[in-house]
């Protein structure tokens, strides 16, 4: 039985660079464009849009297919789509100029690529080649710079609605030849378009990267091409088991771009955290929020409910940052700042809750005993110690963005991991916690939470 009325399967297949495929005749914009047209007509809840893989009909591409009845359609292009919705999907009339339904034909230009792909695959194999999934791991690098490097030069700013090479090059002081290499890889990587001499920013890198837009994370994305930077001396990190020094760090801006990039982190998963803490109608009067960076979960503490008092404490560079963030919220009234050093200082008593955001993986597994030690005494009874971070499995191999972010604080820090769920509730109960569980959020971090009855 189908459980929807049409069921679209388009292919898209990524095949490498110069090989025919769908992808490369444009299936993604057919599919973007089915999206919409779809949510435009109302059919997104009764037709249900797939992607798939390689049907062996790339020289025809893009590809689609129809079902129930398994009409084929070929060289569907985004004009099409409009035409294919309203008289397939909307009246049973598939578009007759795009259908393709000489089965025969098809079957055997499938089965010869089957066999084509099978052969060349082998012959690579016997040869030796590099796999592809290999090679774009090595080279991943190359995109990643490139992006981060134009975020750096801020260059879709100065591309903004419109500017050749020369313009761009004379806007961000650089070399316009370099500059022009610069964009036109941009536009490779679908980030600019380029008409002529003039290149425009795509819709996302006019939302995401522009300066003034109101989705422009271009700020807390220079922490991660700082950070860029340190992940180079990984090779010497790993010979002497610490971060390596780097000048890096020094740089006034830093620190700026890093808690920016904190708030970029922090401000969609604060809300998430205080509702699964079940924090806005309980009895939480007073968080303290150990290095609390930006405050983005102080601040959804305080906007949860009038009553909570929370105290956010953190280094010297940070708290005058803590306060713009706090201020511009709405939420001084609430939140008070305290500058020390989480390491050393006294945390007070009768907390509520005790917060590590993003925090234990900066420390290695001594100091972070010491820290839970201590937060325990800070908490009142039935008060809560809730660790957020990037948890390990307990072989310690994944999830992936954990197990490589162990290697992040390996570059940046002296004795900062990533660590498992087993080892933060051994910590926690050897300070005294009563109860530890796991809670999972959405995204790639969860919460540690240990009860002090
Ligand atoms: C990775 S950030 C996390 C920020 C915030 N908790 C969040 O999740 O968005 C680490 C924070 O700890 C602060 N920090 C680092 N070492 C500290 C120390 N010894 N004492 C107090 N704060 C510290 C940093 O300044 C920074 O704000
Ligand atoms: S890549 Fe789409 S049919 Fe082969």
């Amino acid at each position: 039985m189908e459980p929807f009325r049409f069921h679209l399967f388009v292919c898209t297949q990524q095949k490498p660079e110069g090989v025919p495929s769908c992808p490369a005749s444009g299936s993604l914009a057919v599919l973007g464009a089915l999206d919409g047209e779809l949510q435009a007509h109302g059919l997104n809840r009764e037709v249900q849009l797939t992607t798939c893989g390689c049907m062996g009909l790339c020289d025809e591409g893009p590809v689609m297919v129809v079902y129930p009845a398994g009409v084929w359609y070929r060289r569907v292009q985004p004009s099409d789509v409009s035409e294919i919705v309203t008289a397939h999907i909307g009246k049973g009339q598939p578009v007759a100029r795009l259908v393709w339904n000489d089965a025969p034909a098809m079957k055997a230009m499938a089965v010869e690529h089957g066999e084509k792909f099978r052969e060349a695959m082998a012959a690579r194999d016997r040869a030796g080649v590099l796999p592809d999934r290999l090679d774009q791991m090595i080279r991943g690098y190359m995109p990643s710079r490139c992006l981060l490097t134009a975020l750096e030069l801020d260059i879709f700013t100065a591309v903004g609605d419109g500017a050749n090479s020369a313009q761009v090059g004379a806007k961000i002081n650089a070399n316009a030849r370099a500059t022009g290499m610069l964009l036109n890889a941009l536009v490779a990587l679908g980030l600019l378009s380029k008409s002529g001499d003039d290149y425009k920013n795509t819709h996302e890198a006019a939302r995401f990267f522009v300066q003034g837009s109101k989705d422009n994370h271009r700020n807390g994305l220079l922490h991660t091409a700082n950070i860029w930077h340190r992940w180079s001396t990984l090779t010497d990190a790993v010979r002497s088991g610490t971060c390596v020094q780097s000048e890096q760090e020094e740089k006034p801006e830093w620190k700026r771009n890093f808690i920016a990039g904190m708030q970029r982190n922090a401000k969609d998963r604060a809300p998430l955290m205080v509702k699964a803490l079940g924090a806005s109608n309980s009895k939480v009067r007073r968080v303290l929020d150990l290095g609390g960076g930006s405050g983005a979960y102080s601040i959804a503490f305080a906007k949860a409910s009038p009553e909570v008092r929370c105290e956010i404490l953190d280094i010297p560079e940070v708290v005058p940052l803590t306060a713009e963030y706090v201020r511009q919220a709405g939420v001084s009234e609430q939140v008070t700042l305290r500058t020390g050093d989480m390491l050393k200082d006294d945390f007070g008593s009768g907390f509520d809750i005790v917060m590590l955001n993003a925090i234990c993986h900066m420390f290695s597994e001594e100091q972070n005993r010491d820290i839970i030690r201590r937060a325990y005494r800070a908490l009142a009874p039935n008060g809560r110690l809730v660790v957020q971070d990037f948890i390990l499995n307990p072989d310690k191999t994944g999830p992936q963005q954990a197990a490589l972010f162990s290697l992040n604080m390996l570059v940046n820090t002296d004795g900062g991991a990533s660590y498992s769920e087993g080892e933060y509730t051994q910590w926690m109960k050897a300070a005294g916690f009563a109860e530890v569980c796991r809670v999972n959020l959405p995204g790639p971090s969860s919460l540690v939470v240990g009860l002090r009855k």
